[in-house]
């Protein structure tokens, strides 16, 4: 059964990756899961405010000596909260790179053009395959037009691509007015991997406190369906290489992204709930299904149910959302 895939030009034995979270905070835990058999690993990202806070003394622009801005920075987490910092991150892809020997792509999370993209450079230096860029960026701004938003995202994948040597993954928010434009733009500005989708975490708020409440939770298969959408419609569209994440928890998810057009699997929530092993689980499922349908390749499988032959996805979206109205039966 061949199930290998290659994702921002590196060959992969089969799609199934661990995504950024804490299992990339220590070698042992990396180790793990490569002895599992993850393809490769995503490590937990290093963070803009971290680098601004270490070189400037400030968060977001703000001087954490300036008492003004007190209140504003208590939301952040300090310097010491951080699992590394950001030299210890650059030894700490050192270290993994010698420890294991699948591909290791470093993660970058930041919202400005500014100064801290340096530090993709020295990721690279550091030894990592690959560097993942995290713009997770909630636009409070009520005069910055969408086009403004768009055109940082791109110049920073445009300096990033002119900086580095390794291929470069862009991890992306579905909030945008034509997403289908702005992953063109990304692909025109030179990413290697779109990574689809960031979950926001959105905060509640308590009636009793009447404050607002910071809630992580894992991901369900519910989060999966606004992934599958995008990534079947941009599937042989756009040149980077396709990565879902979001909502992937059973074998099944996995197979449907893939049918989708996916090149791989990031999985966080399921590793955290049911551990490294799961990753082979959802190898063996994936083989499982192939033999079923009698697929000797996954590349029989990949874009299957894309949007890549329809002649006018619009209509085609269009079409199913009418269908999907029309058949919705009302309970009495
Ligand atoms: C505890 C935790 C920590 C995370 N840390 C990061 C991070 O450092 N950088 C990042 O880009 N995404 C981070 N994520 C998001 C995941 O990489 C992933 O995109 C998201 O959890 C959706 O995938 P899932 O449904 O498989 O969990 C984190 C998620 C969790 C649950």
């Amino acid at each position: 059964m061949d199930t290998r895939t290659s994702y921002l030009g590196i060959r992969l034995e089969h799609p199934f990756i661990a995504g950024a979270s804490p299992l990339g905070y220590h070698v042992d835990a990396i180790k793990r899961l490569e002895d599992a058999g993850s393809a490769a690993v995503v490590l937990h990202s290093l963070f803009e405010e971290q680098i601004t806070q270490l070189e400037s003394g400030r968060v977001a622009h703000m001087s954490v000596y300036d008492r003004e801005f007190e209140d504003a920075l208590a939301a952040y987490p300090g310097q010491y909260e951080y699992p590394l910092g950001p030299d210890e991150y650059a030894e700490h892809v050192y270290r993994v790179k010698r420890a294991v020997s699948i591909p290791i792509i470093g993660s970058l999370n930041g919202r400005t053009a500014e100064s801290w993209l340096k530090f993709a450079l020295i990721i690279e230096q550091a030894g990592a395959d690959a560097l993942e860029l995290n713009m997770y960026d909630v636009c409070t701004e009520v005069s910055a037009p969408g086009a403004a938003i768009e055109s940082r995202l791109v110049s920073v994948v445009r300096e990033l691509k002119r900086l580095l040597k390794i291929p470069l993954a862009v991890k992306l928010s579905p909030f945008f007015t034509a997403f289908a434009n702005v992953a063109y733009q990304l692909d025109a500005a030179g990413a290697d991997g779109l990574v689809l989708f960031n979950r926001f975490y959105q905060p509640d708020i308590d009636i009793k406190t009447m404050s607002v409440v910071s809630q992580t939770e894992l991901s369900t298969s519910a989060e999966l369906l606004l992934r599958l959408r995008w990534i079947a419609i941009l599937h042989g569209r756009v040149r980077p290489s396709l990565a879902l994440t979001g909502g992937v928890a059973t074998v099944e998810d996995g197979i449907k992204g893939l049918l989708a057009g996916a090149d791989v699997i990031q999985m966080v929530s399921a590793l955290l709930r049911h551990g490294a092993g799961h990753i082979a689980t959802m190898r063996r499922g994936l083989e499982g299904w192939m033999s079923e349908q009698g697929l000797s390749t996954l590349l029989e499988a990949r874009g299957r149910v894309s949007l890549r032959k329809t002649n006018d996805p619009a209509s085609f979206e269009r079409a199913h959302y009418i269908r999907t109205l029309h058949n919705t039966v009302i309970g009495g």
